[in-house]
């Protein structure tokens, strides 16, 4: 195809478009973390209290102790833990809120359909301008925002990123016996990181997976009408507005799954698990880990574990723990640390990052 010629008397093509310059290389690094949970503390005496199920049950299948539970009378809710995180985040980075270019919210839990709930997150936090958008990627949210956030930073577009994991799982919860394969499992919270470019390009990710299995999202749903059930479930107006989970198809993904994701993740980056300092796992169900830790033959300080105190928090689970791991200074600057999550999707991802 012949170039496009000037026309008589206009003033010739440049010999090259002007283009914009190429973005100078970055590295990515975690600058801050930070996390927020409710102030309501559910035991299992309480559950007891509540359903047909007992202390025992609950540890030996789950290894969970308490969660926490958002008092919406007190004001806890998606996005006023997601800002709580994300100031101790900024904080913690020696950052303020205008410093910010972008702020990502994984949630599975939005404040409301809209507006996004990263966009009430900025208003509460002093309302900087920046982008706003919030990501639905069930537990896996937060690892996949980590992928995402680090390759906009990383393609010069963007400079510094909030990035919150939150959920508020406990209003889709069915507290009574009907409920009680859920309701024992899942918490609220919210974990945020910010995540800056730094002339060290070494930091920032070294290898990252993202995947799904559709034909599996009826193994964890929350259905709001009828047509929600997946194709030979009865609808049921009892279950609208509840999550709906297959707990042991949950657990054999999860189970197959994990060890799968974490090879994987090591052999693109051409690394051990002995060469990772940290693995930050979804905290599902502590046998889900213990599974993995085994698999690998890790020691147990290598593989993080709070799920005794919190539960699962969906997004915010990956999140919560890095923010423990950081400010007990267990997860820091030349560390190799693994970012792995499955959830509702089904979905499963990971993020190796050299910090
Ligand atoms: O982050 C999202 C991903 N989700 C997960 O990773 C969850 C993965 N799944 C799990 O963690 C486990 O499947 C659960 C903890 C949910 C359930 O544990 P399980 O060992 O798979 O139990 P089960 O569903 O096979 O049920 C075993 C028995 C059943 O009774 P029968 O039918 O054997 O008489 C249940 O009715 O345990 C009963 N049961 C309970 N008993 C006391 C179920 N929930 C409870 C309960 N207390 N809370």
């Amino acid at each position: 195809m012949t170039p496009p010629q000037p026309a008589p008397g206009a003033r010739p093509l440049p010999s090259r478009p002007p283009s914009r310059a190429a973005p100078k290389a970055v590295g990515v690094r975690i600058a801050g973390t930070g996390s927020a949970l409710p102030s309501r503390v559910l035991t299992n005496a309480d559950l007891e209290r509540m359903m047909d199920t007992s202390d025992e049950w609950i540890v030996q299948r789950t290894g969970i102790r308490t969660r926490y539970i958002a008092d919406r009378a007190k004001g806890e809710s998606s996005y006023s833990l997601s800002a709580t995180a994300l100031t101790l985040a900024l904080e913690s980075a020696g950052l303020e809120a205008k410093d910010l270019d972008l702020l990502i919210v994984a949630t599975m839990t939005p404040e409301m359909s809209c507006p996004p709930t990263a966009c009430r997150v900025l208003e509460a936090i002093g309302g900087p301008q920046a982008g706003a958008f919030d990501l639905s990627g069930a537990c896996c949210g937060f690892v996949f925002g980590l992928n995402c956030a680090h390759d906009l930073i990383k393609s010069g577009a963007y400079r510094t990123v909030g990035l919150v994991g939150c959920d508020t799982l406990s209003k889709y919860m069915d507290y009574s016996d009907a409920g009680r394969s859920t309701a024992i499992i899942f918490g609220d919270g919210a974990g945020a990181v910010v995540l800056r470019a730094t002339d060290d390009t070494d930091k920032g990710i070294i290898s990252q997976a993202m995947h799904a299995d559709g034909g599996g999202w009826k193994h964890i749903y929350v259905p709001e009408c009828d047509m929600d059930f997946p194709c030979g479930v009865a609808p049921d107006p009892g279950k609208l507005c509840t999550v709906q989970m297959n707990g042991s198809q949950v657990f054999k993904f999860a189970v197959g799954t994990f060890p799968e994701l974490i090879q994987q993740t090591l052999d693109k980056a051409g690394l051990t698990a002995a060469d990772v300092d940290m693995f930050v796992c979804h905290q599902s169900n502590a046998r889900i880990l213990q599974a993995a830790r085994e698999r690998f033959g890790l020691p147990e300080e290598k593989l993080y574990v709070n799920i005794d105190r919190y539960g699962n928090t969906v997004a915010a689970s990956v999140p919560l723990c890095l923010d423990e791991l950081r400010r007990g200074g267990r997860v820091r600057d030349g560390h190799k640390v693994m970012f792995v999550a499955f959830g509702g999707g089904l979905t499963w991802g990971s993020s190796l990052w050299q910090l």
